[in-house]
């Protein structure tokens, strides 16, 4: 089977220079330092669109499949105008993401609304921009999303997000999908809230069933059983109420290779499961094929992501280790230090140098914690290098913060050996820009 993007290591157009230094996407890595600096954001195009490709042409046996870019991986302007021009809708979890999406001007239909406490402005906000769906967490926000429709005179579509009790061999913190989750209405818990739709709940209309299993998942296994944990209650669900529910959502979760231990699927084994499973139990139960939605977050931006940092200072501990540090850390990547998490680098200004040393890249920031790399073989290090961490477009800008009111970085998107400014590097002014002192203080 073909293999897709979110299978390698590095983003699909880095290739080392007439230079011999690193380049991306037809941008040498050293230069981009020179000129928007570093820490850096580099966001390649072509593997970004790549991989989008990879997950249409997967799913082509299926026509009726709706992609959901999972925002919460990593959103800005820019990536949605991408997402969307290569037709892709947007899982949203908070005003802010619906506010990103909406100012990029896409097809706000084209959204579902997740999240376990979505709140009333939120909800508001949501109806008033015209979001497609809402997934429906737990009945606080069935009663409340109801109250807000019938306000405003609406019917809003909803899918039920459930637990389908399956367990996935991925980080603790990111598995979803288990029993005891705060996410979703337990399946004990369905048929009450189907109940309140049927009886009460006038202004919503139910579409279908939502699961997520977790993310960074290598398994196939689970899509396949996730298929059929909804299949079964949607089976249950047309014998005891008679209504025949027509989408599902499977979320997110396809992983990527961070290091060579990691072996993901492709998106074509990925799509052959799901449809698979679907059609299988589709048959068996003998009900109508669904619009499934799916919502990649990770696998979609991930491996297009690389963070530029330049070396600083380092300390060689008598008989211990040697830290590098670099200008970054867990303020624009919090996952080594939140997850344990893994990554790959190379140095980009000399990425063919065969004189090594094992080294610890360390962060900038104000705790022992900030290491981004543990015991890394790299090309003997010098202040002003400049090293590329790979696989940082998930989860790194998207968790960032301003700890120890370090300014966050700028992210650029390279293509055809150009670079463009996606997301502009924060200033002091910016950082203090919400600040006030009261009047007394002054
Ligand atoms: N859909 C739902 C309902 C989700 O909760 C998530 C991720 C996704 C889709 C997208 O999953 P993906 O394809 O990206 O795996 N901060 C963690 C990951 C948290 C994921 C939360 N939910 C990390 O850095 O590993």
């Amino acid at each position: 089977m073909a293999n897709s993007l979110n299978q390698n290591i590095k983003p699909s157009t880095l290739r080392v220079n007439e230079k011999g230094n690193l380049e991306i996407g037809g941008c040498d890595l050293t230069e981009l330092a020179d000129k928007y600096s570093t820490p850096l954001y580099v966001m390649d195009e072509a593997t970004l669109r790549g991989i989008m490709r990879n997950y249409k042409d997967a799913f082509k046996a299926y026509p009726n499949v709706n992609m959901m870019y999972a925002s919460k991986a990593l959103m800005t302007k820019a990536i949605a105008k991408i997402a969307a021009d290569e037709g892709f809708g947007f899982d949203v979890v908070s005003g802010g993401e619906i506010y990103t999406v909406y100012s990029a001007g896409v097809d706000m239909s084209k959204t579902m609304f997740n999240g376990n406490n979505k709140s009333v402005e939120e909800i508001n906000m949501a109806i008033d921009y015209g979001v497609g769906r809402f997934s429906v967490d737990n009945f606080l926000e069935l009663s409340l999303l109801n109250e807000i429709a019938k306000s405003k005179g609406k019917v809003v579509d909803i899918l039920l997000r459930i637990t389908p009790g399956i367990e996935c061999h991925t980080h603790e913190y990111i598995q979803t999908g288990h029993l005891d989750s705060k996410f979703g209405f337990d399946l004990t818990q369905l048929d009450e809230a189907i109940d309140l739709i049927v009886d009460e709940y006038k202004n919503i209309n139910l579409k279908g069933l939502h699961a997520h299993i977790g993310s960074q998942i290598f398994e196939l296994q689970v899509y396949y059983d996730e298929v059929g944990v909804i299949y079964k209650e949607m089976k249950r669900i047309k014998d005891k109420y008679g209504i025949e529910l027509s989408e599902i959502n499977l979320g997110g979760g396809l992983g990527i290779k961070y290091t060579d231990n990691d072996v993901p699927p492709s998106t074509y084994e990925i799509a052959e499961v799901i449809i698979s499973s679907v059609k299988k139990h589709v048959a068996e139960l003998n009900l109508h094929e669904p619009k499934i939605y799916i919502e990649p977050g990770r696998s979609i931006v991930g491996t297009a992501g690389v963070t530029l940092y330049t070396v600083g200072s380092s300390k060689q501990v008598p008989q211990g280790r040697k830290y590098v540090a670099v200008d970054g850390g867990m303020a624009d990547n919090p996952r080594p230090s939140m997850y344990q998490a893994v990554y790959c680098a190379d140095v980009a200004n000399k990425p063919l140098e065969t004189d090594k040393e094992v080294v610890t890249i360390s962060g900038r920031f104000c705790e022992s914690g900030d290491i981004l790399i543990k015991n890394i073989e790299l090309p003997k290090l010098e202040e002003g290098d400049v090293i590329c961490v790979y696989n940082t477009g998930a989860y790194g800008y998207s968790m960032s913060s301003n700890y120890n009111r370090v300014l966050k970085p700028a992210m650029v998107l390279v293509n055809n050996s150009q670079s463009d400014i996606i997301v502009e590097r924060e200033s002091y002014e910016h950082l203090v820009s919400l600040d006030c002192v009261p009047d007394r203080l002054k």
